[in-house]
C-alpha cells in the first residue's frame, strides 16, 4: 500500500484578486522505500506539498491518503497519532536542544515516542548509525552543521516512521556537509528500508534522489526516476 496519496490536492491562500494556488491541483503517489526530491523554484509549493504529506496543513480541495486513511476523516486524536507514530521529520535548522547532548536530544525524542528500553543504549546506537558514535556527548554547539543535521536524521528514526520528509535539509550546510546528510540518508533509505521524502532546490542533492519531482507554481511539471549517482 502506497504510504502517502495526493489525489487532486489543492491549497490556495487569500481569496479573488489575492488567490494564491500554492499547490494546484496535484496528484503524486509515494510509495515504501522510496528516496524521492521535491524540487522546484522558491515558492513553488514544496513546503505546502511537504506540510500536506506531514499532516502538519490540510489541502484546500482534494484528497490526502496516508496508509490509505483518508486525512480529511480522521479524528485530531487519530491524526496526532499518524503524525507522531508513523512520520519523522527533519528540519531545515536542526531544532537540536542546545542544553543537551547529542545522545539526550535523542533519548529525550525516544521517551516522547514512549519508548520503554534502554533509551541510552538505543540512542548512541541511532548516532552509530549515522556515524556519530564519537561525538555523542558534544552539544548542538560544539558539533558543525552537517553532523547536527545527522543527530536530527537519527532523532527522526526513534519511532522507525514510515516515511521521513525533510524540508531543504541541506539548506544551512556547504556541499561537503550536505553531501554527508545525504549519504546518511541513504544509507538509511538501503539499509533499514526508511522511506524519504524531501525538498531541495540544490543539484547536487537532486543528482542524490532517485525519484525526481518538479513542481512550478503549484503544479507537477515533471515525475521521473533516475540513477542516483554518487555526488
Ligand atoms: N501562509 C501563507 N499565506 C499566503 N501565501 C502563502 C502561505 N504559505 C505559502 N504561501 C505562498 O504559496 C506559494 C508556495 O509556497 P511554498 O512555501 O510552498 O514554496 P517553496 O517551494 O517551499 O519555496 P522555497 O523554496 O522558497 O521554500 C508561494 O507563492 C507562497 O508565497
Ligand atoms: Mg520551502
Amino acid at each position: 500500500m502506497a504510504i502517502c496519496e495526493l489525489r487532486d490536492t489543492s491549497k490556495h491562500y487569500g481569496s479573488d484578486a489575492t488567490l494564491v494556488r500554492a499547490l494546484d491541483e496535484v496528484s503524486l503517489t509515494f510509495e515504501p522505500g522510496e528516496f524521492t526530491v521535491i524540487s522546484g523554484p522558491s515558492g513553488s509549493g514544496k513546503t505546502t506539498l511537504l506540510n500536506m504529506v506531514g499532516c502538519l496543513d490540510v489541502p484546500t480541495e482534494g484528497t490526502v491518503l496516508i496508509e490509505g486513511h483518508d486525512v480529511s476523516r480522521l479524528s485530531s486524536r487519530a491524526l496526532a497519532r499518524i503524525r507522531g507514530n508513523r512520520i519523522g521529520f527533519i528540519f531545515q535548522s536542526f531544532n537540536l536542544i542546545p542544553v543537551l547532548t547529542a545522545v539526550e536530544n535523542v533519548e529525550l525524542a525516544l521517551q516522547l515516542a514512549g519508548h520503554n528500553g534502554n533509551r541510552h543504549k538505543k540512542a548512541r546506537e541511532l548516532l552509530a548509525a549515522v556515524g556519530l558514535g564519537e561525538m555523542t556527548r558534544r552539544r548542538p554547539n560544539q558539533l558543525s552543521g552537517g553532523q547536527q543535521q545527522r543527530v536530527a536524521v537519527a532523532r527522526a528514526l526513534v519511532k522507525d516512521p514510515a516515511l521521513v520528509i525533510a524540508d531543504e535539509p541541506t539548506a544551512n550546510l556547504d556541499t561537503e556537509n550536505g553531501r554527508q546528510v545525504l549519504d546518511i540518508m541513504r544509507k538509511m533509505n538501503a539499509e533499514r528500508g526508511v522511506t524519504f521524502l524531501f525538498s531541495t532546490h540544490e543539484k547536487l542533492v537532486i543528482d542524490m534522489a532517485r525519484r525526481v519531482v518538479t513542481l512550478r507554481d503549484g503544479r507537477v511539471v515533471s515525475d521521473v526516476a533516475q540513477n542516483a549517482g554518487e555526488a
